[in-house]
């Protein structure tokens, strides 16, 4: 099988913000047609698309009311066909975002559920008898309360990991299982090239016993969809798996499981929260533990048993640069030298919109600017608690998925190029400075650095198939570490603080791959770097 995805760069589009073409404020599939050269002149090679299918969007999109169908708001299946087919002319793959750990409760499945004990969908989701008028057990939902819903028609609670509006289906039901698979061949059959699979550790979930993720079933599932649909052909499989480990992540995607082609996991984004806690209860980055965590993936998962992903941001994060960097004085070099520590290491990147011009969190004044869910419920959750509606607000502006969501910024008109009329959610007003068009004007920005890192992926093996040797010599503040193959060995080194560090590496380099400031030093015993300096260099 051709495995085109191992040295691959994924793109994310989240279509809301994207590019809407037709003035009403929401990014639309012919708004993403319009520009697929962009994204051909950026060099990627599959566009990892989040959902459009019907839904009433309550969770903008992963709560999926027909999932055979385009929402109207982003076009008709005749627009997604025309996607397909100009983004293969310029040898751009779709991946299709599938959502089936739960749907929408305005699923068909569901409103038929819902309707009777004994209706024959009532199986499909997953329907208890609450204890003494209270739900059945203390499962939460991921987005603030109770797991269990109480439904008047039957006097029963259904499960939702998410909102109420999200109920789970049922996966023990081997007609649920068949369902899911006639729709994804649906999906193959147009010509999609793979799936990023939502929430997907959570498929084998056993809420009798309050297990959410890594359920006894799990890997039985995700091998019987693999032989009933994707496993067929040379498609990509993307697994979003927040709990994995690099041993469960061989349990995806070691190819002679025949699961997944990769996991997509966030060990590493989960390191500035409160042990225990929330990411609302935020707590500074230590560097020692980001490098710590990146070296274990790219030396624990065993690349020949094994595939992750390499990623800073999607749209359920902040932004990379104003998280862990400086979206401010130093925004562009802290943007690059993120690019640069990412991008040559082993795994598949994934560049979120806007993340290739060093787009910036949005900070809002009040919760009646916010249009995520998930901070709302927590909000209105933590307020009833007694916490102060200004530390909430603090919370939502760090760590609050509405800054991945702000419109793209392609050019400094009113707008930001991405509407003519009024956007769904407020521009960030910084697309002045911060846009498209001027950083494609500028020979050193964000978007150049992206453009050359993905090149040199397609053109050097040693990013894809090499070694990877951790440094361990270096400040807390920096990382560092080498790529080997056959006798080629590079350096790879970033300051990951706005303070300059120093470095004692006695190696001799022969040529800079690329760099983030215009002069690498000279030599690397007793070196200063600069805030935010990243380079890589051919050594010996
Ligand atoms: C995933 C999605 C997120 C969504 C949730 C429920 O984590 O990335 O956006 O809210 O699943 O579908
Ligand atoms: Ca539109």
């Amino acid at each position: 099988m051709d495995e085109w995805w191992r040295n691959a760069v994924v793109y994310q589009i989240y279509p809301r913000s994207f590019q809407d073409s037709n003035g009403d404020g929401i990014g639309d599939i012919p708004g993403i047609i319009s520009q697929l050269d962009y994204l051909a002149e950026l060099g990627i090679d599959a566009i990892w698309l989040s959902p459009v299918y019907k839904s009433p969007g309550l969770d903008n999109g992963y709560d999926i009311a027909d999932y055979q169908a385009i929402d109207p708001q982003f076009g008709t299946m005749a627009d997604m066909d025309e996607l397909i087919a100009e983004a293969h002319r310029r040898n751009i793959r779709i991946i299709m975002d599938l959502v089936v750990n739960h749907t929408s409760d305005q699923h068909e499945w569901f409103k038929q559920s819902r309707r009777s004990r004994n209706n024959p969908y009532r199986d499909f989701y997953i329907w208890r008898d609450g204890k003494n008028g209270v739900a059945p057990n203390s499962m939460q939902s991921g987005f603030s309360g109770s797991a269990w819903q109480e439904d008047s028609r039957t006097g029963q609670y259904y499960l939702h990991l998410f909102s109420a509006g999200q109920p789970d289906l049922n996966w023990a039901n081997p007609a649920v299982r068949r369902a899911i698979y006639r729709m994804m061949n649906f999906w193959l059959d147009k010509g999609i090239s793979g799936f990023r699979m939502d929430v997907i550790d959570l498929i084998g979930k056993d809420p009798d016993h309050e297990i959410r993720e890594n359920g006894p079933h799990l890997h039985e599932y995700l091998q019987e969809m693999n032989t009933a649909t994707f496993g067929r052909g040379d498609f990509m499989t993307v697994g979003e798996t927040w709990s994995a480990t690099p041993s469960l992540a061989q349990k995806y995607s070691d190819p002679r499981r025949n699961e997944l082609s990769m996991v997509f996991q966030f060990e590493a984004m989960q390191l500035d929260k409160q042990a225990g806690k929330e990411k609302w209860d935020w707590r500074p980055l230590q560097t020692a533990e980001l490098k710590a965590v990146l070296n274990k993936w790219q030396t624990q998962l065993d690349y020949h048993a094994g595939w992750n992903s390499l990623f800073w941001n999607n749209h359920d994060l902040p932004r990379i640069v104003s998280r862990w960097g400086d979206d401010d004085k130093c925004r562009v070099t802290s943007a690059q030298m993120f690019a640069i520590l990412l991008h040559l290491m082993r795994g598949t990147p994934y560049i979120y919109q806007g993340e290739e011009i060093g787009m910036t969190n949005y900070p809002v004044e009040s919760i009646a600017e916010v249009d995520d869910i998930e901070s709302i419920n927590m909000y209105n959750e933590r307020l009833a608690a007694g916490a102060k509606p200004a530390d909430l607000i603090a919370a939502i502006n760090r760590m609050g998925r509405d800054n991945a969501r702000t419109p793209m910024q392609w050019t400094n008109a009113s707008g930001a190029g991405f509407t003519s009329g009024r956007p769904w959610l407020h521009v960030n007003p910084n697309y002045r400075e911060i846009n498209v068009a001027a950083a494609k004007a500028t020979p050193h920005s964000v978007y150049t650095m992206y453009q050359r890192l993905i090149k040199l992926r397609h053109s050097e093996p040693i990013i894809t198939d090499g070694e990877y040797e951790p440094i361990t010599s270096v400040p807390d503040a920096v990382m560092a570490y080498y790529r080997s193959y056959e006798d080629t060995r590079w350096l790879v080194v970033a300051n990951l603080t706005n303070k300059e560090q120093i470095i004692n590496l006695p190696v001799k380099f022969k040529q800079v791959l690329i760099t983030n400031y215009s002069r690498v030093p000279k030599t690397l015993v007793n070196a200063i770097l600069a805030p935010y300096q990243a380079f890589a260099v051919v050594v010996n």
